[in-house]
Order: structure tokens, then sequence, then C-alpha cells
């Protein structure tokens, strides 16, 4: 369903975001005819580019980022020919002027904003918004993560906005929210019978949660190692799907009725801190090792001679103080430079509490389900079944397994695509809310705070591979083990 006539402005629209996500994503809904004219992308940025030299950029950008077959060049006419760039300075009054007049073509469009720039300037670019009277009745604002680097710069971030902005006018992206299979996470839990009523620690024995990446630093050493794993990763995306995955069943689809369940969740989550940080959470360091065929280098060599206790791995073992969780260990794993890039929920239910077979049947698995985010997106149920023949009862672990891309032969859209349009249709369900971010920060807050007072170091794993032994540990500990995909 095409949605209404927008404007959307990019700040940072030359940015890495903009070329790789941004407006390829903006390209496919536009192919998919989402858009009802007269709808514009504007970019803007510092630099001093014309519009055709946007066009140009953008086009380019199309042509390197989108996949074989996808570059139509009637679709990207089009495209390229709703694009328009206004040079605006977020700290002076450099522009601004400019991107008024622009904007007033259009004052009974939506309106949104997109910070994808550095927080830093978050404060900046909303107040000159705001004093550019660039505010009409449907306008948004989306901001990209970091939101904060702790608790305390979540808060004066999302205090900053909030001066400007009200709370249903601000979309705060995590683009695992846009993947197809965590969409389809609710869709799993609610729209059939067959799992919630198991949904519980009476029939759950854990659930893991990996994310893990092939990938190494990729220039953006100078973030990354002010950041970290548990920052980069877990505060946010891995944490939201903890949040699918372990909230209650919400009474609608409404955004904050979706939202409320969540929170809870995060605010349930048992507190890790000095005393117990060395037990729950491994840090991981990659060094030198193979990957994708070829030889890499360690995280310090990235860093040019670096020194760093910064860790490129996490594993934690999470719990979950309510009803329904208690004594369920939530596992969650992520790096990069990982054995290959994969990330998958796992399931794992109860062992049956009695067996009927005897010996010669085998071993009696535990059934599972793993929900595959990527790649090959779909979902897998592990059953036990008799070996067929006539050979006895035999009893064997096979999967009902279901690839998206084999069932639905469709293609496999990327999260910011809905997410973009998401903003224009003014449906939150998808973004965080501003307490959900402070609780989670709420939660790795102790987490920073811990491994800094006892001093746990980073364990080195060779690149390429799983992550440190201690995440085997970890896990084995408890007599689980880690998934293998
Ligand atoms: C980003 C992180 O939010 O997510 C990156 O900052 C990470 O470090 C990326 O590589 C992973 O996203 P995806 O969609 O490739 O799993």
């Amino acid at each position: 369903i095409p949605v209404e006539p927008f404007d959307y402005v990019v700040f940072g629209g030359t940015g890495d975001l903009a070329e790789r996500k941004l407006l390829p994503a903006l390209y496919h809904r536009q192919l998919d005819g989402q858009f009802t004219e007269p709808t514009r992308i504007i970019g803007a940025s510092r630099s001093a580019l014309t519009h055709e030299e946007y066009r140009k950029f953008a086009d380019e950008a199309l042509k390197e980022h989108l996949k074989k077959g996808e570059y139509d060049e009637a679709e990207v006419k089009k495209f390229c020919a709703r694009l328009y760039y206004v040079s605006v300075d977020a700290r002076s009054d450099a522009g601004w002027d400019k991107l008024k007049e622009l904007l007033d073509d259009g004052k009974d469009r939506v309106r949104a904003f997109y910070l994808a720039v550095a927080p830093g300037i978050f404060g900046d670019i909303s107040e000159k918004i705001r004093d550019n009277k660039l505010i009409t009745k449907t306008t948004r604002i989306v901001v990209e993560k970091p939101i904060g680097r702790d608790l305390a710069s979540a808060l004066e971030l999302n205090n900053t906005i909030g001066k400007v902005f009200r709370e249903e006018q601000i979309f705060r992206i995590d683009h695992y929210l846009g993947k197809e299979t965590v969409q389809n996470l609710m869709a799993l839990r609610f729209a059939n019978a067959l799992y919630e009523p198991l949904w519980n620690s009476a029939h759950i024995d854990h659930v893991q949660f990996t994310v893990s990446e092939a990938v190494g630093l990729e220039s953006r050493a100078g973030y990354y190692d002010k950041a970290g794993a548990l920052r980069d990763m877990v505060q946010n995306h891995i944490l939201q799907l903890v949040c699918l995955v372990a909230m209650e069943v919400p009474p609608s689809m409404n955004a904050e009725a979706v939202r409320d369940e969540k929170l809870k969740v995060l605010r349930a989550l048992k507190r890790i801190d000095s005393s117990n940080v060395e037990k729950l959470t491994v840090r991981g360091q990659y060094k030198a090792g193979a990957s994708a065929g070829g030889p890499v280098k360690g995280y310090l060599e990235e860093l040019e001679g670096g020194v760093s206790n910064t860790e490129t791995f996490v594993a934690i073992k999470a719990e979950i103080n309510n009803w329904r969780w208690a004594g369920v260990p939530f596992y969650i794993r992520t790096g990069k430079r990982m054995a290959e890039r994969m990330s998958e929920i796992v399931i794992t239910f109860k062992p049956i509490p009695h067996s009927i077979f005897d010996e010669a049947a085998g071993r009696i698995s535990q059934n599972q389900l793993v929900i595959r985010l990527q790649p090959n997106e779909g979902v897998k149920q592990s059953l036990m079944i008799k070996d067929p023949g006539p050979g006895g009862m035999r009893l064997r672990n096979v999967s009902l397994d279901m690839s998206f891309a084999e069932a639905f032969n469709a293609r496999n859209a990327d999260a910011y695509e809905r997410l973009l349009l998401d903003v224009i249709r003014s449906n939150q369900t998808l973004f965080m809310r501003r307490d959900e971010v402070e609780a989670a920060w709420q939660w790795v807050d102790p987490i920073l705070k811990a491994w800094e007072a006892t001093g746990q170091n980073v364990q080195g794993y060779t690149a390429g591979t799983w992550g440190p032994s201690q995440a085997i540990a970890l896990i084995e500990r408890d007599g689980r083990t880690w998934h293998e995909s």
C-alpha cells in the first residue's frame, strides 16, 4: 500500500549509511510502487554539492550497492529526479534558509528528518530544525544508535532531543527490528497456538542468542575501540531480540502495547555487577587468524600498534527474574571475526520426563526451535522420529526446516526498507521508546562498571573461530552446549 507523499531529509546524506543503506532502501520502496507523488528525498551535509552532483552520488551508490538485476535505468532516473541537496552546517546558520525554502514547497507533506550523523550533533541539529521553524504537524525525527555510551549519556541525549520533539515524533532505529525473521518472532509466537503454551520455564530449558560476524574493524576503529561488543551489539540489537522472545503477549500490535511488554523484560533482567560478573560474562578479543579463506590481522594489529582492552566478543549468561522465566538461562554471544556470519536464536525445550524406549532406541535429544536471522533466514524445529524400516524402534533427531527464500521465492528486503516507511506511516511498533533505551543501559552499565572494577581482561581468540574457550566453558559448566548450525 503506497504511503502519503513525504519529504525525507537525510542529514549525513553523503555518508556511509546513506550510501550503503538508506538510498538503496528508498529506491526499492519506489520500485515496489510505495511512493505517492510528490515525494522527495533531500540530502543534507556540510559538503558543497549541487542537486545534480547529489543525484550523481546517489546513482553511483545504487550502482555499487544494489544487487545484480536491481538497477533499472528508467527507475533510477525517476528516483534521482526526486533527489535534492542542501549544504547545511549543524553548528552554524549556514544553509538553513535554503533548506527552509526547499521544504516550504512541500508544507502539507509528511516531513521526516533522518539523523545519519554522529550523536554529538543530534542536539545541534534538533535545535536548528526548531529555530528555523521546520517542524510541521507531521514532522518526525529518526535517530540511529549509538544512543549514548552509558546511562548518563543516553539520558542526556534523550533529553536534548526531547526538548525539541515529542516522544511520538522520535523514531529510534534499531535495524534488527526491521529484519524479517525478527518480525517473524512475533508471528511465530502469537499467530500459532502451538508454542505459546510451552513458552515458559516449565517447558523451556534455555535460550541461546548467537550473532557472529566474520568482519573485523572495517575502518571503524575510532568508534569501535571506544564502544566494544557489549555497547555495539548487546545493549541494542541483542537485548531487543531477548525482549521479543521473552515478553508477555501484548494485547495488540499497537506500538505502546508491544513496547510496554518489552520494557518489563528489560526491567526484569537479573543485575550483573562486581559480585557475579566474572562468573556470568566472558570478554574476548581476536588475534590473528584466518577468515573467508585468507589470513587476517589481529585486533591490536588492526589498531596499528594500539593497546586496547576493548572486547570484540562477549558472552553472557543472562536471567530474567519473573514468573515466566525464573531459572531459564538466556545465553548470549556475539563477536567480530568469528567463524562465519550467522545470527540465530535457539529455544531448547526441556527433556521428556520419562522414556518408554529401551537403550537400543538411542538417545532422545531435547526439541529445539531454531530461528535463523541470517544468512538463509528461516525456522527449524527439531523432532525425534522413528528411523524408517523394519529394524525395530530406533529414534532419530530430524528437523522440519523452512527456508524463507525457498518457501516464498521472495527478495530478502533490507531491514531499513520497512523501517524507513514505518516512519512515514507513523508506526512506532518497531522503534525503541525512550524508556526502553534507558532500561537497556540500566542493565548494561553495571556490567561495564564491574569489568572496570574487577579488571576483567579480554581473552584472546583466534580470528575465524567461535570465540575464547571461556565462552564455551560458560555454557558447558551448566551441562549445555552452544548450538552448531
Ligand atoms: C551495527 C554494528 O549496529 O550492526 C556493527 O554497529 C555490526 O558493528 C552491525 O556489524 C551488524 O548488522 P547486520 O545487519 O550486518 O547483522
